[in-house]
């Protein structure tokens, strides 16, 4: 419609044609023709009034001519009885000629009625009459109908293009067309106003999204159409990151550990993003606010936002490194160490740990400085200048601490003087020199030197204990411990000297009788380390320890002395030289006590003076005897034998020294017997009697028959017993006379089983030793030979000291645990 009303051909109607009218016209009076031309609008379907000059005239014609012909219809006329209509005229709308005029009047226009309209009008004037022509041109206009839009596409991408059409069904041309934008704020701009309905974008952007719509207008009337949404597509954007909280260091973002940290990404897209987070790579979280409550240290790293357009299947993406900061752990830890050979103090104070490092300071420090570093910083302080109780405070910060944290630390000096200490280790293998000076802040170093100044061993802190192998040559050497501490200008010092020791004797020689206990003393009169123990040797050189059963040997220790007791003294046993010996780490002593168990005399010879049965019935004997001299007698005991013996029986024990007589009782009267008596001094056991046999009473004769009759019996016996004791003795000079005799399996048994003989033989020997010990009563005699065989206990080291008598001997120390 629109083209077709716009295609029109302007009208091309002119005065030109009018001559075409006026031939068809007969025109009564020739005068001239007076010629109006008007244009008017109508609108379609409203009302129009066509003018024929403002009076009514006598005669007049209306008639219309169809745009694009030439023909000319009439359309009413009047000749003075009144207008008549023609049928042209219902074509025309409700067409109606106005009362006293010639005017049309036009309702409801339709399309169709627009032409050219002349009006033909006849005035009868006094001058004559007059013919007007009235042409009228009536355009019937069309108003514009509602638009509505067009769109190429509703949802382009960002950077295509995109054409609006301004669709319109009716108006009349020209249209004007104004597009109209709404954002999303409600904004209204006008974005183009143009007489083409098409609008092309050729870049559409995000800004274009928002509600459009159209204004079309024509001379009539303007009309706008419904808004339509346009949805531009587009993104993701590169991600914005927001950190909560804000925090940006030259290496990205950072957090305090424990905070909650929240990581909020955006990224513009329509439709919206949806968000993917990434912590080193690894998928986290999904959604665009990723919240870390209570952050700890090992979630630093990197954080990457993936934003995606799921609608485009486009993405993009951003990379944060967030740093989590943490404070090293407690506080810091402050020392004080010496240097410069214990001279000054290195301040040392160290926090580890924490990220960025904890910043430090030491405080006050004697020159006001102030030292200052990360983790751990070190100042070093003269130390005589220092006083004893110094305190040194170091702090330190961190940034995620709001507190500082400090430790202090104090100074302090020694008490007292170093202690010096010897001792040796068991054995005395090793010898031990402790010093110590104990406490201190910084600790004091410790060294030994000699005498002569040379340093011994190592340097130590506190306490030094130096070890030496043990030897006589540090016997009277001294060694100086030195002690040093930074407080002190000067080391102090404490020395010791070791000593060897020495051993004396109240009495080098004591003597007592058999039987007595005697005390044997040795005195220690100087050594260091100090001797653990004195050591008694006895006669054979056993070591003597309070083990022994029964208790022949009594030890009594105190610091300074020792006391051997012997008990119960036996001359031929205890006497000899007995050792006391003392060692310590560099030496030892040992000297002599020599003891004398001296015997008593010995007893006067007996003999038998009578010996009878006291009856026939030989059960009891009296016998009766005598002493060659007085004294010396403590007693006496009578021994029998049953023949052929060769056994001795003690038929009494210790008859009172003035009894001569006594009776036997209960005996066999079927056997045989000799008698023997012997006297005893004390200990000392005198020679016995002569061996005899009872007599019958009342028959003289017969004893001296029967005794020279079994007198030689008991020779032959005694020869019998002598060679077996003999063959016994020297078994190992003779074996094969042993062997011959005894056998050679039950060897050892026989010697058992003949050894309570051998003891009786053995003390018939020992009556030969006694005649010797007879002689030792006067002059005190020295060994009892195989006793003395033993060696000698041997000591090492020997190192007797000097001055002692130069004795040539070996001393065995007995280790014992
Ligand atoms: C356009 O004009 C025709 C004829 O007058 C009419 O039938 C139609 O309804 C009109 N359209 C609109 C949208 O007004
Ligand atoms: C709109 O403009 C683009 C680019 O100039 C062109 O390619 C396209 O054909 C145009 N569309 C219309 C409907 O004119
Ligand atoms: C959209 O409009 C804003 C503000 O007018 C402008 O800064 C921005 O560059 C525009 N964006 C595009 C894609 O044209
Ligand atoms: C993440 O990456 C950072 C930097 O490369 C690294 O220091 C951190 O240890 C990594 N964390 C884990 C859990 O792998
Ligand atoms: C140094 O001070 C400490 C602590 O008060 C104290 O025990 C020590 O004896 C002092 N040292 C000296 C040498 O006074
Ligand atoms: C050790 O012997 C000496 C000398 O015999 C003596 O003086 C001292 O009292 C004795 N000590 C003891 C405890 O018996
Ligand atoms: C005592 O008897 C023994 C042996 O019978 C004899 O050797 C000694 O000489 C006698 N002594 C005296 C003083 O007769």
């Amino acid at each position: 419609m629109v083209h077709r009303l716009l295609g029109l051909p302007g009208f091309s109607l002119t005065v030109l044609l009018l001559p075409l009218f006026l031939n068809g016209l007969e025109i009564l009076d020739p005068g001239q023709v007076v010629y109006r031309e008007t244009r008017t609008n109508g609108v379609v379907d409203k009302g129009v009034i066509l003018e024929c000059g403002t009076t009514l005239p006598d005669v007049y014609i209306w008639g219309f001519t169809k745009p694009g012909t030439d023909t000319i219809r009439a359309v009413v006329y009047n000749f003075g009885k009144g207008p008549k209509l023609q049928q042209l005229a219902k074509d025309l709308g409700d067409l109606n000629v106005i009362t006293n005029s010639a005017s049309l009047s036009i309702e409801k226009l339709p399309l169709a009625a627009e032409g050219l309209y002349t009006c033909q009008a006849l005035y009868d004037t006094v001058e004559g009459a007059r013919l007007y022509y009235y042409f009228v041109y009536l355009r019937v206009l069309v108003p514009v109908s509602k638009p509505y839009i067009l769109l190429s596409d509703s949802s382009p991408v960002e950077g295509t293009s995109v054409w609006m059409r301004c669709g319109l069904e009716n108006g009349t041309d020209p249209v004007n067309y104004i597009w109209e934008q709404e954002s999303r704020s409600g904004v209204v701009t006008t974005l183009a106003e143009s007489n083409r309905s098409l609008v092309n974008v050729t870049w559409v952007t995000r800004n274009h999204t928002g509600w459009y719509r159209c204004l079309a207008r024509n001379e009539v009337n303007q009309q706008r159409s419904d808004r339509i949404w346009l949805d531009v597509i587009y993104g993701p954007d590169l991600p914005q990151i927001d950190v909560t909280p804000y925090s940006v260091t030259e290496r990205g973002y950072s957090a305090l550990e424990k905070e909650t940290v929240s990581l909020m990404c955006q990224a513009l897209s329509n439709p919206p993003s949806q968000y993917v987070w990434f912590y080193n790579n690894s998928q986290v979280y999904t959604g665009p606010q990723l919240t870390i409550t209570k952050i700890l240290r090992m979630h630093t790293g990197n954080y990457a936002c993936l934003a995606q357009n799921t609608y485009l299947n486009t993405r993009s993406k951003k990379t944060i490194t967030l740093t989590v900061y943490y404070p090293p752990d407690g506080a810091p830890y402050c020392s004080i160490l010496p240097v410069n050979n214990y001279n000054d103090l290195a301040l040392f104070c160290s926090w580890e740990g924490g990220y960025p490092p904890a910043m430090l300071s030491w405080s006050q420090s004697v020159h006001g400085d102030n030292i200052q570093g990360t983790t751990n910083i070190t100042w070093i302080q003269p130390g005589p200048e220092t006083t004893n109780n110094s305190v040194f405070t170091c702090y330190g910060s961190h940034l995620a601490l709001n507190v500082t944290q400090r430790c202090s630390t104090k100074t302090w000096l020694p008490y007292g003087e170093p202690q010096c200490s010897a001792y040796a280790t068991r054995n005395n293998e090793y010898l031990m020199l402790s010093c110590s000076w104990e406490g201190g802040f910084p600790r004091a170093l410790l060294w030994w030197a000699s005498d002569s100044g040379n340093m011994q061993g190592t340097s130590e802190e506190n306490s030094n204990i130096l070890v030496l192998r043990s030897s006589s040559t540090y016997s009277g050497k001294a060694f100086v411990c030195h002690a040093k501490h930074p407080l002190n200008k000067e080391s102090k010092t404490c020395a010791l000297k070791l000593e060897a020791p020495v051993l004396k004797t109240q009495r080098s020689v004591v003597s007592v009788y058999e039987g007595n206990d005697v005390q044997l003393t040795c005195i220690l009169s100087k050594n260091y380390p100090a001797v653990t123990e004195i050591t008694w040797y006895n006669n054979m050189k056993q070591k003597v320890d309070n083990s022994d059963t029964p208790k022949k040997y009594v030890l009594q220790h105190a610091a300074a002395w020792s006391n051997l007791t012997v008990r119960e003294t036996d001359g031929t046993v205890d006497s000899g030289q007995y050792w006391c010996s003392a060692i310590n780490a560099v030496g030892g002593a040992e000297i002599p006590i020599r003891l004398l168990v001296m015997r008593y005399p010995m007893p006067p010879n007996v003999t038998i003076s009578r010996i009878i049965y006291s009856s026939q019935r030989r059960t009891d004997v009296n016998v009766e005897w005598l002493t060659q001299a007085d004294g010396n007698i403590t007693g006496f005991f009578i021994e029998h034998q049953r023949l052929p013996g060769p056994l001795w029986y003690k038929v009494t024990v210790d008859l009172e020294p003035s009894t001569r007589s006594y009776q036997i009782n209960n005996l066999d009267p079927f056997g045989k017997y000799a008698f023997r008596i012997t006297a005893v001094n004390y200990r000392t056991i005198g020679h016995p009697s002569e061996v005899k046999s009872p007599a019958l009473p009342g028959f003289n004769a017969f004893p001296a028959v029967i005794g020279a009759a079994i007198g030689g019996m008991l020779v032959a016996t005694i020869a019998t017993v002598l060679l077996f004791l003999y063959v016994v003795r020297n078994r190992n000079n003779n074996p094969r006379l042993h062997d011959l005799i005894f056998g050679r399996q039950n060897s050892q048994s026989r010697e058992n089983i003949n050894y309570p003989e051998d003891e009786v033989v053995g003390g018939a020997e020992g009556e030969g030793d006694r005649g010797e010990g007879d002689r030792g009563e006067t002059s005190p005699s020295t060994s009892p030979g195989p006793s003395m065989a033993l060696p000698r206990p041997t000591a090492t080291p020997t190192n007797l000291p000097p001055g002692d008598e130069p004795v040539n001997v070996t001393i065995t120390v007995m280790a014992s645990n």
